[in-house]
C-alpha cells in the first residue's frame, strides 16, 4: 500500500472534514491526495455525493465543483458538508472563505475526476470548450482527469458522442463506465454510472500511474 504524501502544494484553505478511515482497498491510497471532484447535470449526481463522502473518509482533500445543471439535482452545501471544503458553481463568484478560481484549483489538483460526466460537459472538453467554472477548469488542468460518463443509452450511443469518447481516450482521458443497467428513464441498457467503489478504484489506479 503506497504511503501518504506529506508534501503539500498550493495554498488552499484547508477543510474542516476529519478524515475517517477508509475501506480496505481505498485506504491509503488516498490519504492527503487533492482532487478536484466536478459534478455536471445528471440524475446521477446523488450518487456522486457518496463517491465524494468515500474519498474523504478514504483521507483525499476534495474540492468540489458543480456546474449550474448539476446544482439543479444537488446542491453545492451537499458537497460542501461532505468535503469540509466551499464547493463553487460559477466562474464570477466564488462562495464566501473560497479564495481560489480555477487555475489556482488546476495547480493545487493532483488528479481530476467529473462525476457524473454528461454528454454535454464530455462534447465541451473533446471540443475545447470553456464556458463554465468546470469546462473552464479542465481545460486550465494538466493532470489526469477521470470521466463517469451517465447518460440515456441512446445518447451514450449516438456517433457525435462516440467521437467525443474516441477522441478523449486517444488523449489519455480515462473512462469508468457507464454500466449497463436500469436508467433514469426506467429503460434498461448502458448509460448508467459505474458505481461509486468502481470509480474509487479507478481513481486509485489513475494516482498510482500519476506517481510511477
Ligand atoms: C431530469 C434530467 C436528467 C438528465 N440526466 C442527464 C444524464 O444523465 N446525462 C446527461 O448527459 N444529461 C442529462 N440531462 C441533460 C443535462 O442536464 C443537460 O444536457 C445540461 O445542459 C448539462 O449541463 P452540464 O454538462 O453543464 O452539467 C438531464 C436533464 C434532465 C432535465
Amino acid at each position: 500500500m503506497p504511503r501518504a504524501r506529506s508534501k503539500r502544494k498550493g495554498t488552499l484553505r484547508r477543510g474542516s472534514a476529519t478524515p475517517r478511515r477508509g475501506s480496505a482497498e481505498t485506504r491509503g491510497a488516498f490519504a492527503g491526495r487533492r482532487i478536484a471532484f466536478a459534478v455536471t447535470g445528471g440524475i446521477a449526481a446523488y450518487k456522486a455525493a457518496a463517491l465524494a463522502s468515500r474519498l474523504v473518509q478514504a483521507g483525499a482533500e476534495v474540492h468540489a465543483l458543480l456546474t449550474e445543471a448539476a446544482a439543479r439535482f444537488v446542491t453545492p452545501l451537499t458537497f460542501e458538508s461532505l468535503t469540509g471544503r466551499p464547493a463553487a458553481v460559477s466562474l464570477w463568484e466564488k462562495p464566501e472563505g473560497h479564495a481560489i478560481g480555477h487555475v489556482a484549483l488546476a495547480d493545487w489538483a493532483e488528479a481530476a475526476v467529473v462525476a457524473p460526466a454528461t454528454a454535454d460537459a464530455i462534447g465541451k472538453l473533446a471540443g475545447g470548450l470553456a464556458d463554465d467554472l468546470v469546462s473552464t477548469f479542465l481545460l486550465a488542468f494538466g493532470g489526469p482527469v477521470l470521466l463517469a460518463p451517465a447518460m440515456n443509452a441512446r445518447m451514450w450511443a449516438h456517433p457525435a458522442v462516440r467521437e467525443n469518447v474516441t477522441k478523449l481516450r486517444r488523449r489519455k482521458v480515462r473512462l469508468v463506465g457507464p454500466v449497463k443497467g436500469r436508467l433514469a428513464s426506467g429503460a434498461v441498457g448502458p448509460g448508467r454510472m459505474a458505481e461509486p467503489e468502481a470509480i474509487a478504484s479507478a481513481l486509485v489506479t489513475l494516482l498510482k500511474r500519476r506517481r510511477g
